[in-house]
């Protein structure tokens, strides 16, 4: 990544050096690339574009809204599972007709909302949703596009609590039920039924199982065709991972390769909605060493970073790699370091690190490629401040989120009136 570099002994974000960040945005914050973000989307997109297939970014993934008006301003659509993103996307300034409405549970507020703004598609994955649909289009007297979200029954083979597509999973109609369902969705006047859609998990490395479920899907809509339905829109979800330390990225020739081999001569509409390759490794998460603790094991250092800032290792045992943000000192033969949060919860830890050479309390670090699910992960656990986003370009940054403070807090708590519940 040329975008992250030490230069004059500070590690660098384009032309902006980390430590001088720090001195006017108090940590911990995250810290954004917009040249990596950009880059990334204009890489996927030149893999994808040439055999038709369009990208909407999973909002999930970074939900800042200077963050979606960098990729909007480059073309890319969204997918959203929240009225909350939709309103998010639409602030970025992303057309309705660029985004898709995913996700098992949505509320009929939230489809009402998705409708009357002439929303691109509603994926729906169940026939009670399909109901729904119908009865809040038939109220708005509006037809509304629908695809169905297909569970093809594969594992990606990733961690328990990032895979979507195995049989017992919620998402999804199983997929010996869809074409049945669709025959039905397709026959109300109050929806247009324009195809389906599939979604096997995240952080997807080995890309055979993309294949497996990839080919289902064109096994699917053939047999649907079959059967006379008109099937024009096929969506394939998101879910390629991206490199870490001793990991190389999945290839993303072969990805589209994959689509290109798979599902290519169908002549259907394709999209993706990757989230964590765009902005996965374009994002890190600037702390400060607040202690050092001497344990049976070795060195500890207190962070001013907790769980809460960044979910990820306490959720899914993931370990993000970290970078000091001062050149490593290679002084003496490095310790490892256990690092630690704040938070009153022994999941409070972030791993076991060497490479960072000596510490003393006041040194910064980041925890890399923390771009997809850090920010937008967070809480506000223990009453700590929502925590601070930067955004970097070339030579200057600014605070694209400031920190919520305690006092916005507890102006949320500001206990109502009471109030007598009404009869039935
Ligand atoms: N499309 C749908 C319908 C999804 O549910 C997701 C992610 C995506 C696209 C984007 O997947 P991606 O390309 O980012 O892998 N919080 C977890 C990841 C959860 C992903 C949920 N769904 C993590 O931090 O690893």
């Amino acid at each position: 990544r040329d975008w992250l570099v030490y230069q004059a002994g500070g590690l660098h974000i384009e032309d902006v050096c980390l430590s001088a960040v720090a001195r006017a945005v108090p940590t911990p914050f995250y810290c954004y690339s917009a040249d990596a973000i950009r880059s990334a989307y204009k890489y996927l997109a030149s893999a994808v574009n040439p055999i038709g297939v369009s990208i909407c970014f999973a909002v999930k993934a970074n939900s800042n809204i200077a963050v979606l008006g960098l990729l909007a301003e480059l073309g890319c659509g969204m997918d959203i599972v929240s009225g909350g993103e939709l309103e998010r996307a639409l602030a970025a300034g992303v057309p309705a007709s660029k985004i898709i409405f995913s996700g098992v549970g949505k509320t009929r507020a939230e489809i009402a909302r998705a409708v009357e703004v002439g929303i691109h598609q509603i994926n729906v994955e169940s026939a009670a949703e399909i109901t729904a649909v119908a009865e809040v289009a038939r109220g708005l007297g509006q037809r509304a596009p629908i695809t169905l979200r297909v569970n093809p029954d594969v594992d990606a083979k990733t961690h328990a609590k990032i895979t979507t597509a195995t049989k017992d999973s919620k998402f999804g109609i199983p997929i010996g039920d869809v074409a049945d369902l669709y025959a039905e969705a397709a026959a109300m006047p109050e929806l247009e039924v324009l195809g389906v859609a599939v979604h096997i998990g995240s952080q997807i490395h080995d890309m055979s199982p993309f294949r497996r479920a990839f080919s289902a899907m064109a096994d699917l809509v053939v047999f649907m065709r079959g059967r006379g339905l008109v099937v024009p829109r096929l969506d394939l979800g998101g879910g390629i991972g991206i490199a870490s330390n001793d990991t190389p990225g999945p290839d993303i020739a072969e990805y589209a390769a994959i689509i290109a081999e798979t599902v290519g001569h169908l002549g259907c509409q394709l999209t993706v909605e990757p989230g964590r390759w765009l902005v996965g490794r374009a994002g890190l998460l600037v702390t400060e060493v607040l202690y050092l603790k001497e344990m049976q094991s070795g060195p500890m250092a207190i962070l001013d970073v907790g769980m809460n800032d960044l979910m990820r290792p306490a959720l899914y045992d993931a370990q993000h790699p970290v970078l000091t943000l001062h050149e490593p000192r290679t002084d003496r033969a490095a310790p490892h370091y256990s690092l630690v949060g704040p938070i009153c919860e022994s999941s409070d830890q972030f791993g076991t690190y060497d490479r960072l050479g000596e510490m003393r309390a006041g040194d910064l670090l980041a925890f890399d490629c923390a771009g997809a699910y850090g920010a937008s992960m967070a809480s506000t656990y223990n009453s700590r401040d929502l925590v601070a986003e930067v955004l970097v370009e070339g030579s200057r940054f600014r605070t694209i989120r400031r920190r919520q403070d305690i006092s916005e807090m507890l102006r949320l708590e500001q206990a109502g009136r009471w109030q007598f519940p009404a009869p039935e």
